[in-house]
């Protein structure tokens, strides 16, 4: 979910849905904003369906001091009852809130037993009328001994009739403050306010706040008031937008080669030098992370245990909290993108009270993530829309290859071989170009897939997670069943699915499994499969048996993720553009997802 709120002079109204579109990739299946206007009284409006639809309906609402919400349901299904803001019995407070409230039915019961009616199925209600039992003239008093009472996560925002503050507080959810001139936002994430200001203050967990629109005053969770500082974001608001492409997914594809550059600029030469790393009291890798993230740890391991000969273990973070304590002491690497995904989070958590040493890689400067482990690398990506990750995943692998180039080098790397690798690296971006300038011919190419019930993405060593990543950008995108499999697990299962209905996707490059991928092909073509096979530049042998190539320039085989990635997410794309699917926003997805 994400939420919003403003206080100043500009039209409340306008500024509210401008900051909800901008967080709609964190959930759009019902949306609202609630206003208090001049005659002091509270205008909610709200709807099931995204903001677009909620503006259709919504009359012009006067006032200068309001909060919205943008909802990906958790707890009650989408619907206008349950969408927010929440109002209370008396119609005084509305209240919006990200997270969810664990003892929601415990306090549900007492506070109906006391009179109160509810008019939703969510979690989010209680904290309304709570606010409303306690509220003695102060919205914060009341707000923070409302969430004394409440067991659970939340990013709350509250307005009341008559007052021209917001209230807010936030626990393991996202939450910040915009500093305007004579103006304040508040929001779950900096794209939302971009447009006014890039004065940003991250509030932590259990910090409450109260803004107006000449101030912000913020109390720790011991009630007492604290200075913070606030941090300038370096991107603009248009940095967030389109830039005149078809959709948020396909922008963030091409802006790549610039990642991948402000990704090495921003890491290579501080990895490189830095001393966390460089100790030698651990003998193992960890990493934990969820869905691309994960994709992208596990190129991270076949890396680093090529480039470094550290064993690596991969976990879904999911998992681990079910994970047993081990003898070992690993370096745990927490991979997430957004730096709030709650399932990561948890991991952060118990591998911090397990005793390991900690680094995270994420996107998000100030994201929850960071404040839990000992090191943070940024993967300098910039602000990433599109649902499906793209230059966030690229981005995350030149991370991978960073630390495993730093590992290695104190420990198996000669100094020759950190040279053509770190070459190879900088040649990315003129690499991944190259594979941009393809599009055209990959929207051809797409045309064995777009009427497939199912496909499958085959690999093997470090590019079988690169399929697996292929696979699954097909599905969130495109709504075609999709399997990544290692091409040599073929023969045990799969190939009983084959046939010339069900299409391929092969990645087969000139490493140490070159000749095993080409028998593989063969196989799958034997059964009928279309082939799409992507492979390096020149190879005849690889065209001869395929039914289209996608061509790569030729690269180190231990750094082909890169290049291969690029050109799955457009197989993905075209895929789904062709089939008329909702590329930037798909079914039942959220961008990031901070519930457990
Ligand atoms: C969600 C997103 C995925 C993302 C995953 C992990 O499911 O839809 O694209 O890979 O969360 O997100 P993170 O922010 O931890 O990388």
């Amino acid at each position: 979910c994400g939420i919003v709120g403003y206080a100043g002079p500009r039209d409340a109204q306008q500024v509210l849905i401008d900051g909800l579109q901008r967080l709609e990739y964190r959930g759009y299946d019902s949306a609202g904003i609630a206003v208090v206007n001049e005659e002091e009284s509270l205008q909610v409006f709200k709807d099931e369906g995204d903001v677009t639809k909620l503006t259709g309906s919504m009359p012009v609402i006067e006032g200068h001091i309001g909060i919205g919400h943008t909802r990906w349901a958790t707890c009650g299904k989408p619907s206008k009852e349950n969408a927010h803001p929440m109002i209370d019995c008396e119609n005084c407070i509305a209240l919006v809130h990200n997270g969810i409230i664990e003892n929601r039915a415990e306090l549900r019961d007492r506070l109906e037993n006391e009179g109160h009616i509810f008019t939703s199925e969510t979690d989010t209600e209680v904290l309304v009328h709570l606010l409303e039992e306690y509220y003695d003239g102060n919205l914060r008093s009341a707000l923070a001994r409302a969430l004394e009472d409440v067991k659970g996560t939340y990013a709350v925002a509250a307005v009341r009739k008559g007052s021209n503050e917001i209230v807010a507080a936030r626990k393991e959810n996202p939450l910040i403050v915009g500093l305007g001139s004579e103006e304040n936002f508040i929001a779950s994430d900096v794209t939302a306010v971009l447009n006014y200001t890039n004065k940003v203050i991250y509030i932590e967990d259990g910090e409450i706040l109260t803004l107006t629109p000449s101030g912000v005053e913020i109390f720790n969770d011991k009630g007492e008031k604290i200075n913070k500082d606030y941090i300038t974001i370096p991107w603009t608001a248009e940095d967030a937008q389109k830039g005149g492409f078809e959709h948020y997914m396909l922008k963030e594809i091409f802006e790549q080669p610039l990642a991948i550059h402000n990704s090495l600029l921003g890491n290579f030469d501080k990895i490189m030098s830095s001393d966390f790393l460089s100790s030698q009291d651990f003998s193992s890798v960890k990493l934990i992370a969820c869905g691309t993230s994960y994709n992208a740890s596990l190129v991270g391991k076949y890396a680093i245990e090529y480039l470094a000969g550290i064993p690596v273990t991969v976990e879904l973070a999911s998992e681990c909290r079910y994970s047993s304590e081990t003898r070992e002491d690993p370096l745990v690497i927490l991979v997430t993108q957004s730096g709030e995904t709650a399932d990561t989070l948890a991991a952060a958590r118990l591998a911090k009270k397990r005793g390991h040493r900690t680094l995270a890689v994420t996107n998000v400067v100030g994201s929850t993530i960071t404040r839990e482990v000992d090191n943070v690398l940024y993967t300098q990506a910039g602000p990433e829309i599109g649902v499906a990750a793209t230059k966030t995943y690229v981005t995350q692998l030149m991370a991978m290859y960073m630390l495993a180039l730093k590992l290695g080098k104190s420990r198996t790397l000669r100094r020759d071989e950190i040279h053509r690798y770190t070459h190879g690296l900088k040649s990315m971006p003129r690499t991944v170009s190259n594979v941009l300038a393809k599009s055209d011919e990959i929207s051809e190419a797409v045309g064995m897939l777009t009427n497939a019930q199912s496909a499958f993405f085959l690999g093997r060593h470090i590019n079988y997670p690169t399929m697996l990543e292929g696979a699954l950008k097909l599905k969130e995108i495109s709504y075609i069943h999709a399997e990544g499999y290692a091409a040599g697990e073929l023969k045990h299962g799969p190939l009983a699915l084959l046939d010339s209905n069900t299409p391929t996707v092969a990645a087969c490059v000139w490493d140490m499994s070159y000749e095993k991928m080409l028998s593989a092909i063969s196989e799958v073509a034997a059964r009928d499969s279309p082939v799409l096979g992507i492979g390096i530049e020149g190879d005849r042998d690889l065209e001869a048996i395929v039914d289209r190539i996608i061509s790569i320039p030729e690269v180190e085989g231990i750094l082909s993720p890169i290049p291969l990635t690029v050109a799955v997410q457009l197989i993905a794309y075209h895929t789904a553009r062709k089939r008329g699917c909702p590329i930037d926003r798909p079914k039942n997805l959220a961008k990031s997802v901070t519930v457990d």
